[in-house]
């Protein structure tokens, strides 16, 4: 065989040290940060006012709260649009847990979709068959920075009287019908986490064009109270409050990397490209589906192994792990983004939140909630079939890199394909053990 893969002792496609750490740090970065450190405030500081108002603009939204995380700002979103005890929320099977437990998080339920497999969003087509008298909203993943189509979305929740969330907290700068995620729904989440195509180490944002569902979030961010810090603030809990502020050196952090936001979401949009063009000519790998009217930001470049075409029935998550770590051995940083889907975790299954079955077991709920795992064959699939990259694809790493990529990934299926799946297994058990 010409060419053995690295982990049977194989040349590395990929030399060390060839792919770049995300994100790129430099001086500007660093110019924000110290003077953030030399400034007065280092909790809800200046930079946290600015960085609303540069991201709100950034976005095209009227209003935007800095915070502490993405689900913060998630949580925000079901305060704001008033959910609360007794109300169901629709939310996709496959997604972050978070996407499904800031559900929880307001003494709401959630209600889980099944995705559709080829855009990986929710099944537009299938919400409308879960909405009953106690659906109250819609929270739609724009999963791995794909548009959810939202013209259907929000044609449902016009009909059943029904508010929208974005969790656009992978989808910065994804754009349906031309237009940016977050600007759709009633109000959306952002999350500025390491992994993230804004990262400023943890943090989110919180954005509406709404002043009630603005007002309503921002006395959830800030322990209930009406007035924000540099305010004249009373200090009285007027609701209960969380505290969910973002703090001055993480928002000068943002602020600086807000400034190359557009250049990385270009240098991702290339690599991708470049990665497609290579990896479209291999069959056996279900590369990731765009829509016509949606454009994707590429935060998770996810690929699918078609376990029809090798043949394999059993033993899938087995062979797709193998030829993962197959492929990372070759040099490239990719991983499994969430393994499970949403309804299986256990926090949902033992409906145990709170403890004594709340807040399910609460007289406010249907008692008919079921979290049957069959409900969602497409999120299994997908969960049992798919590996993603993220860093890689990002700046400051080239063409080049997107193209060495593409190589490695080609080397080991085309190694798989020419022995065989179930000797490929074999191999790597005897290899690995
Ligand atoms: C789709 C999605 N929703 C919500 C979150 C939560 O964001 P954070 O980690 O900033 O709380 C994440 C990221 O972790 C995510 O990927």
């Amino acid at each position: 065989m010409k060419n053995n893969l690295s982990i049977f002792g194989g040349e590395k496609v990929i030399p060390e040290g060839t792919i770049k750490k995300w994100p790129p740090i430099d001086k500007l970065d660093v110019d924000y940060v110290l003077s953030s450190l030399n400034g007065e405030i280092h909790s809800f500081g200046p930079n946290c006012k600015e960085f609303e108002k540069e991201f709100a603009q950034w976005n095209g939204n009227k209003y935007a709260i800095t915070t502490n995380s993405g689900t913060a700002a998630l949580h925000m979103g079901i305060a704001g649009c008033d959910f609360g005890c007794g109300d169901e929320v629709i939310v996709p099977a496959y997604s972050w847990s978070s996407s499904a437990t800031c559900i929880l998080h307001h003494n709401c339920i959630p209600v889980f979709v099944d995705i559709d497999f080829d855009t990986m969003n929710i099944d537009v087509d299938k919400i409308e068959e879960k909405i009953t008298e106690k659906t109250k909203g819609i929270i739609v993943v724009h999963l791995h920075g794909l548009p959810v189509e939202m013209d259907k979305v929000l044609k449902i929740a016009e009909k059943y009287k029904l508010k929208v969330i974005e969790d656009a907290c992978q989808a910065h700068g994804a754009k349906y019908k031309e237009k940016k995620v977050g600007n759709f729904g009633d109000c959306a989440a952002f999350s500025f986490n390491q992994n993230k195509c804004l990262c400023s180490g943890e943090g989110g944002m919180f954005v509406t064009d709404n002043e009630e569902i603005y007002n309503k979030a921002k006395m959830l961010w800030n322990f209930g109270e009406t007035r924000v810090p540099f305010e004249n603030r009373d200090y009285h809990a007027y609701a209960l409050g969380w505290m969910y502020r973002n703090n001055d050196l993480t928002a000068a952090f943002g602020r600086a990397q807000l400034k190359k936001l557009d250049w990385y979401l270009e240098v991702q949009k290339k690599n991708a490209e470049v990665l497609t063009n290579i990896l479209k000519e291999v069959e056996s790998l279900i590369l990731p589906y765009v829509p016509e009217n949606c454009e994707h930001n590429w935060y998770n470049y996810t690929i699918r192994l078609d376990m029809d075409y090798f043949g394999i029935k059993k033993d899938k998550r087995k062979f797709r792990d193998y030829v993962l770590k197959a492929i990372q051995s070759e040099g490239v940083k990719c991983g499994i983004w969430q393994s499970f889907i949403l309804p299986i975790m256990t926090v949902f299954q033992a409906k145990n939140a709170y403890g004594k079955g709340c807040p399910w077991s609460c007289k406010y709920y249907r008692k008919e909630i079921n979290y049957n795992p069959e409900e969602y064959p497409n999120a299994q699939k997908h969960c049992d079939t798919h590996f993603g990259i993220t860093d890689p694809l990002r700046a400051p790493n080239d063409e080049k890199v997107a193209e060495l990529i593409g190589i490695a990934i080609k080397k080991v299926i085309d190694y798989v394909k020419e022995i065989g799946p179930k000797k490929f297994i074999e191999k790597c058990e005897q290899f690995l053990k």
